[in-house]
């Protein structure tokens, strides 16, 4: 949710713009309802700002030029207090002359207090947001101190909710400040430039040497180099780390859209998830966990947080580990976790599920867990953010950035992670699924070539996507792990193209679903293999027929060969063998390539959808 970019060098010329303009390109999927720049000029800072894409500040930039410099900020905004206007875009200024710029990311929860205060003093305000008052605090803090980085720990003390604050002065040029408390900013470190970000993606075209930071932290980069401090100004140290992808995993790679390209990403983001979890013999071995094998083994129930599609990943992961191991697993979602009083113990062990590692709701549910004695495991796909840091261990997910809002090789990364989790506890306690971790693990590494062949088989999909351009509706139903991935078929759908889709479990739809089905309805059924346990299959497949019998049109996601479904399906989409519990890695493919296809048939904008931010930074 907002994306933030800080660059300093030594040149006095157009490249702290184009270096913060392209960091803002490769942020925009943070936010896109306004952005805007400013930068160091001479004797006072100069600002241009656009409400709507990034494509109408270039335009102001074309129109109304910025003179070189050595020092330049630049935001892209999802809006919190205050409409998208060009006048609430940041950054914002600070003080009667001027001579500050500022942006934010996250909430200031005190600024009304704040803003009396200054309204008090005669300030005037030129915006409605809660960064402007953070403007003219740090602006008023400099004229006493005659120092940016003193300016803004004197600042942030007073500050309350969840912020990064990056400021730019003109009396103190090639000097950029940052301040960070839950909410995310890294460092980019380069030869004679520095740069900050709200993710490495903000400078990976120049650096892929980082530098993490913790909470209650504030940097100062100037061309020479990165200071750290705590907000209480003790001198602290960021931790150094390689970016291990480069600009190229960022770019669109010939696909005209990020979505698309990182739907084909697929078979990669779960081989390279895989990656390194074996030992020579074939023995799951999860090093990084840091968590002592002891204190695993005493976990007698597992909570699984998280939000939106990483939630359904969850729920897929639910099936397998309590299957694998016999712990009960729970899914909650992060922002009902917390308040629901729930029962937790230094046994159980909480898995948190993020792609960004920023998104607040399970940043704030993995504290609360901490808080309440259980050990937090993250499973996480953003090296150097917020979430792994504030975890007991953390299981990284190897997806590679995800651009798109709407998650697709994360989602399939996630559950990839988890499977791994599930076998890697099923093996510590030797329980009856303990030999079985190993043939699983070899069956989990033919995935990524069956979504290859699965993949290249779309082309039919894309087609019914396009001939449902007008369509009002879309049911998804599934059952067992085939039920979250109707939920996400759902959230796609809704997501993209703004849709109204439902997802249920197969088995409650005689509950209540069933009153929807009209003629013409489209459903998508996800069938379970009929390899599947408990004769799923064919309680699946009698579904298909009550709803057919009321005039639905059936499209059918079924195992290839699977010849019982066909006298009931308007569509077959059919998918390579799997077992059960790892059907969902190839089930959800064709309901992603679906919405894609239909989000693009009526013209939307498919990486960036309305209203929406793909990290969701506030409560
Ligand atoms: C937002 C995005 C979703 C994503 C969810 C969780 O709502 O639009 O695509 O699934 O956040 O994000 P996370 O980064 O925590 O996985």
């Amino acid at each position: 949710m907002c994306g933030i970019v800080g660059y300093v060098g030594r040149s006095n010329d157009s490249t702290a713009l184009e270096v913060v303009m392209e960091g803002l390109a490769r942020l925009e999927y943070r936010g896109y309802d306004s952005a805007g720049v400013a930068l160091v000029d001479g004797d006072h800072v100069e600002t241009r700002k656009k409400s709507g894409k990034l494509a109408n500040l270039t335009a102001e930039l074309e129109a109304h030029p910025l003179a070189g410099s050595t020092t330049a900020i630049g935001h892209t905004r999802w809006a919190t207090h205050g409409g998208p206007t060009d006048a609430n875009a940041h950054p914002h200024r600070g003080g009667r002359d001027g001579k500050l710029a500022l942006i934010h990311n996250g909430i200031i929860e005190n600024f009304h207090a704040l803003r009396q205060g200054l309204l008090a003093d005669g300030v005037e305000f030129s915006s409605e947001t809660d960064t402007e008052v953070v403007a003219h605090l740090v602006a008023a803090a400099y004229d006493e101190r005659g120092d940016l980085t003193e300016a803004m720990r004197a600042v942030v003390a007073d500050l309350e909710g969840a912020f990064t604050l990056l400021a730019i002065h003109a009396d103190q040029p090639g000097v950029v400040v940052g301040a960070r408390r839950n909410s995310p900013l890294v460092v980019g470190l380069g030869d004679d430039a520095n740069y900050l970000g709200s993710d490495v993606a903000a400078f990976i075209g120049y650096t892929r040497h980082a530098l993490e930071l913790a909470q209650d932290q504030i940097v100062t980069i100037t061309p020479d180099g990165a200071t750290v401090i705590n907000f209480d100004g003790t001198p602290a140290e960021g931790t150094a780390y390689e970016v291990t992808w480069d600009a190229a995993a960022a770019e669109k790679g010939g696909y005209a859209t990020f979505m698309e390209k990182e739907i084909h990403d697929q078979p990669h983001a779960v081989a390279d998830t895989l990656l390194g979890r074996t030992d020579a013999s074939g023995r799951l071995v999860l090093d990084e966990l840091r968590i002592s094998e002891e204190q695993l083994e005493a976990v007698d129930r597992i909570t699984i947080v998280a939000c939106g599609t990483a939630a359904y990943a969850g729920m897929v992961a639910k099936y397998a580990i309590e299957h694998w191991t016999r712990i009960p697993v729970e899914v909650a979602l992060a922002h009902e976790f917390r308040y629901c009083d729930p029962i937790v113990s230094e046994r159980t062990l909480v898995v948190s599920i993020s792609q960004s590692g920023e998104t607040m709701d399970t940043l704030m549910a993995v504290k609360h867990a901490r808080s309440l004695g259980a050990l937090t495991i993250s499973v996480c796909n953003t090296h150097g953010s917020t979430i792994p840091r504030e975890s007991d261990a953390v299981l990284y997910t190897h997806a590679g950035p995800e651009i798109a809002v709407a998650s697709t090789k994360a989602f399939l990364a996630q559950i990839t992670a988890c499977y791994v989790l599930g076998l890697y506890l099923a093996q510590l306690r030797g329980g009856s699924f303990a030999d079985d971790a190993q043939s699983v693990m070899k069956e989990l590494g033919e995935v990524p070539a069956k979504i290859e062949t699965l993949l290249g088989r779309m082309d039919r999909v894309k087609e019914i996507a396009r001939f449902m351009a007008d369509t009002r509706a879309v049911l998804f139903l599934g059952r067992h792990v085939g039920y979250p991935i109707a939920l996400e078929g759902a959230l796609k759908l809704k997501e993209l193209a703004y849709i109204h889709a439902e997802g249920f479990a197969a088995g409650e739809l005689k509950h209540g679903p069933i009153a929807l089905i009209e003629p013409g309805q489209p459903v998508f059924v996800i069938v379970p293999s009929p390899t599947a346990e408990h004769g799923l299959h064919g309680k699946v497949v009698s579904n298909i027929q009550e709803i057919r019998a009321r005039g639905a049109r059936t499209l059918v996601i079924a195992e290839e060969g699977d010849e019982s479904v066909v006298p009931f399906a308007d569509e077959v989409i059919s998918v390579p063998a799997t077992s059960q519990l790892l059907a969902p890695l190839l089930t959800v493919v064709p309901l992603q390539v679906f919405a894609l296809w239909l989000s693009t048939a009526k013209g939307l904008d498919v990486d960036q959808p309305r209203n929406l931010a793909k990290s969701v930074t506030v409560e």
